[in-house]
């Protein structure tokens, strides 16, 4: 893995919509990637932070949801239940808020940053930024839940997302449009 200086990726950036390949040797780079993607999150006033968002394509995630820092390789859903709906808004996607429906409950299999096998049982908020950032290991973004409606509204933000300046920092209403920042 190369060495990066960590960004947030915006809407537009391939990078967002390629798979992330899973983590086959967990090296002391892995663990500094993890590090620095923790503070990308903090510093962006994010609760869950995917590798992809970072600009890496492999397994990673990051997720502070207020019990506690999460930093997971390979992380996968093995079992899920009920359901719930939220506003979701993406630090990638800025200034849109979604509606997405995701299951309440879930368990998540991953390794921590030093390889040890995890098994995490989440409900409600917590469960629902893992499912938001795991997708993002899937190249899905919360534009991808929009309704047919919802499609043509945010057309034009989109759009905008394309014409603007690689890595040029957002305007503070954007950054902070929705409660949920993933
Ligand atoms: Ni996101």
């Amino acid at each position: 893995m190369e060495k990066t200086e960590l960004k947030i990726r915006i809407f537009g950036d391939p990078v967002l919509r390629k798979k992330s390949t899973e983590i086959k040797a967990i090296t002391l780079r892995y663990r500094e990637v993890l590090s620095q993607m923790a503070q990308l999150m903090y510093e962006s006033d994010g609760i869950g932070l995917a590798a992809p968002q970072a600009g890496i394509n492999e397994a990673m995630i990051v997720i502070d949801a207020g019990s506690g820092l999460y930093k997971l390789i390979n992380p996968k859903i093995v079992k899920v239940g009920g359901s719930q709906v939220n506003q979701e808004g993406c630090l990638s996607v800025p200034g849109l808020c979604i509606k997405v429906r995701r299951a309440n409950k879930i368990t998540v299999k991953a390794l921590d940053e030093f390889g040890k096998p995890l098994n995490i049982q989440a409900e409600g908020l917590l469960a629902c930024v893992f499912q938001h950032e795991i997708d993002h290991l899937k190249g899905k973004l919360i534009v991808d839940y929009a309704s047919f409606l919802e499609k043509i509204r945010i057309k034009k933000t989109l759009e905008g997302f394309k014409k603007r300046v690689k890595h040029e920092k957002l305007s503070e209403s954007e950054a902070k449009s929705c409660k949920l920042q993933l």
